[in-house]
Formats: C-alpha cells, sequence, structure tokens
C-alpha cells in the first residue's frame, strides 16, 4: 500500500499475558505515537469487563468486534496496537495486520508463562474451567498462528524496557 514503512503502525502479536499492553505502551512512550489496546476498546464498547462479554454475548460476537475493531484500527497510520492472543485465529485479521502494519510476535516460553497463570485466569475467559495440561495444549496449539509474523521478540530473561529498546531499536 502507499503508507511508507517509517509511517506504518507497529502491532504486537502472542499469547494472552505475554505483555504486549505493558510493551506496546513503552514503545509507543519511545516512538511519541498513540497506543491503542484492542481489548480495551472491545471492552469500552460493550461497557463492560471481556469475561462478561463472553458470558452475555458469545465468544462469536466478540470475535466478530475484535475483527472490526482490528482492521479500522491496522488502516491508521503511526500506531502502537496490542491485540488479544486469539485474535490471530482470524486470517482476516493476520491479512490486515499483515499488510498494513508491522508485526511484532512477542514469544515467551512455556516454562516462563506457566508462571502467569494464576495472575491471567479470572480475566481470561479462555482460560477458565481448564486444567494446566489442557492450558498448555493451548499454549502449544496457538504457537503456529503466531509464526505470521514481521519480527520475533524471544522475551524470556528480558524485562519490559530491554524488550521495548530492542523493538524500538530494530526499527531503524
Ligand atoms: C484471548 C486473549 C485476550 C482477550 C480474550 C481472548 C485469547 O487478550 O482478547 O480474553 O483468545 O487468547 P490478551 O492476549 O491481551 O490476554
Amino acid at each position: 500500500n502507499d503508507v511508507s514503512l517509517r509511517e506504518k503502525s507497529i502491532v504486537m502479536i502472542g499469547f494472552m499475558g505475554v505483555g504486549k499492553t505493558t510493551i506496546g505502551k513503552a514503545v509507543a512512550k519511545r516512538l511519541y505515537r498513540d497506543f491503542i489496546d484492542i481489548d480495551e476498546e472491545i471492552e469500552k464498547k460493550f461497557n463492560m469487563p471481556t469475561s462478561d462479554i463472553f458470558t452475555l454475548y458469545g465468544e462469536m460476537i466478540f470475535r466478530e468486534t475484535e475483527k472490526e475493531i482490528i482492521v479500522q484500527s491496522c488502516k491508521q497510520k503511526l500506531k502502537i496496537i496490542s491485540v488479544g492472543g486469539g485474535a490471530f485465529l482470524q486470517e482476516e485479521i493476520r491479512n490486515a495486520c499483515l499488510s498494513d502494519c508491522i508485526v511484532f510476535f512477542l514469544d515467551m516460553s512455556w516454562d516462563n508463562w506457566k508462571d502467569r497463570i494464576s495472575l491471567l485466569i479470572d480475566s481470561r475467559p479462555v482460560l477458565q474451567g481448564k486444567n494446566i495440561k489442557q492450558i498448555e495444549e493451548l499454549f502449544n496449539e496457538r504457537q503456529p498462528i503466531y509464526s505470521e509474523h514481521h519480527s520475533r521478540v524471544m522475551t524470556d530473561n528480558l524485562v519490559v524496557d530491554e524488550v521495548a529498546d530492542y523493538i524500538v531499536e530494530s526499527l531503524k
């Protein structure tokens, strides 16, 4: 498309709870850009937390809204955008992000990630009712959808500022 590489928005993808929002905000601050958190936009639209959207409207409605908001947001220039961990399940979202934006995959090993479960379980409906083995299966099943990206950062052993610095450097 006609947006120059320097002006393209940057999209953070990866499994839930890897730090897409925190790192996205840190990158936005460094680049003096606006930050868009897609989950937050969806929650604003419904005026309720994600877990309530899943319960009251169902996952299909959540995914449809997620798609609409991401496709619109991707068309904007100079944004930093964090998308939910399930967004890349949808081909239309993958295509929109990969063609309009620069996509960073925030990767993390299962061994590091598993310590975060207790912090995430209350706010992440897709984890609820699953045991640790089933969550590990979901983690592994999701990896292939994130393999479609422009750049990958292995975040194990890195703090937020280090990941953000790495991303900003790699854009130069
Ligand atoms: C989801 C991830 C969540 C949120 C929703 C569904 C998923 O976003 O979009 O709970 O299917 O992986 P985070 O990746 O920001 O946790």
